[in-house]
């Protein structure tokens, strides 16, 4: 059901039903491109960053345009958003072009402010704390290839971070259990831990945490991000010796049974994943990334499209 000036700050502003039905739709906008290509006709969407991207900007913007909108691109030459004036203003301008506005900034607080300030609806491209446009993209890309999503289970194995965040709520809205394993002192937020149990018990869905990697056993697919994400401030040297243990090999993927590989990109050879596992026919990172076009599409249309 479309709600009025729906903004999606977090994965839980959709409810499972509309998790479900985007994924829907954008495997339908995926397959048939041309039946939606005037669904934003006359619609411009402000898409804004504070944090370097690729497929975030292109997806949206190329995205934007096979439906017919048209992307307004606002690079970082603003600098932090609330430096040259503030957040509350820069929403309030916004509105008074735009349909929508996607953000990706430094602080989810940002988020917050610049939903008060917006008479149009906000879609979070990634903050500190959630990256939800990935796990939709995510979540299409398992749908495709394995047709159910419910009784899937997906290793998140590295740092706890934004895309394992929303992996965990929308995987956990869908019925996916979740395993993730992280270095000791490298977790997930704990509200956001607590707040997935809730959704996965009702789901029917299981979370696991761990930093035993030992521990864990048969997955269908593995999903690893960079160790350093953007505006974290840690040094590979000082991370890299804790970290080791959680690269995804070879031998990794072969002894938890994982048919497939994810990852968000940026990815970092040798680093979170040995090139042999990037670069290998079980890696669906391209599809991920493609998908994420298909699953913003969806996400725009079920938020702009009455
Ligand atoms: N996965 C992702 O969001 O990539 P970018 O940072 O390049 O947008
Ligand atoms: N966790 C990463 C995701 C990049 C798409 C970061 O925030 O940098």
């Amino acid at each position: 059901m479309t709600q009025v000036n729906q903004s999606v700050l977090g994965d839980l502003d959709l409810s499972p039903q509309q998790v479900s039905n985007i994924l829907d739709l954008a495997i339908d906008m995926k397959a048939n491109p041309m039946s939606y290509a005037d669904a934003l006709k006359g619609k411009a969407v402000a898409t804004l960053y504070e944090k370097p991207s690729l497929r975030t900007r292109v997806s949206f913007d190329v995205g934007i345009h096979k439906m017919g909108g048209h992307a307004v691109y606002l690079d970082q030459q603003n600098g932090a958003m609330g430096k040259r004036e503030d957040v509350a203003d820069f929403g309030g301008n916004l509105s008074c072009w735009v349909d929508a506005i996607v953000a990706r900034v430094m602080s989810h607080d940002t988020l917050v402010e610049l939903k008060q300030a917006a008479s149009v609806p906000v879609v979070n491209s990634l903050c500190d704390l959630y990256h939800p446009c990935q796990a939709l993209a995510d979540y299409m890309s398992l749908k495709e290839l394995f047709g159910e999503l419910k009784g899937l289970t997906l290793a998140y194995i590295g740092d706890g971070n934004n895309v394992t965040h929303s992996l965990m709520l929308t995987g956990a809205q869908l019925g996916v259990n979740l395993v993730v394993v992280h270095p000791e002192g490298h977790g997930i937020n704990a509200d956001v831990e607590q707040q997935a149990q809730v959704i996965a018990d009702n789901s029917g869905a299981t979370i696991t945490v761990t930093t035993d990697i030992n521990a864990i056993s048969n997955v269908d697919a593995i999903y690893a991000d960079t160790w350093i994400s953007m505006g974290d401030g840690k040094k590979l040297e000082d991370i890299i010796a804790k970290f080791q243990p959680y690269q995804i090999t070879k031998q990794l993927m072969d002894k938890l049974n994982a048919k497939y590989f994810m990852h968000c990109q940026p990815a970092h050879r040798d680093e979170e994943v040995t090139a042999e596992v990037l670069d290998s026919e079980q890696s669906i990172i391209f599809r991920q990334a493609e998908n994420r076009m298909w699953a913003q599409n969806a996400l725009l249309h079920t938020l702009l499209v009455k």
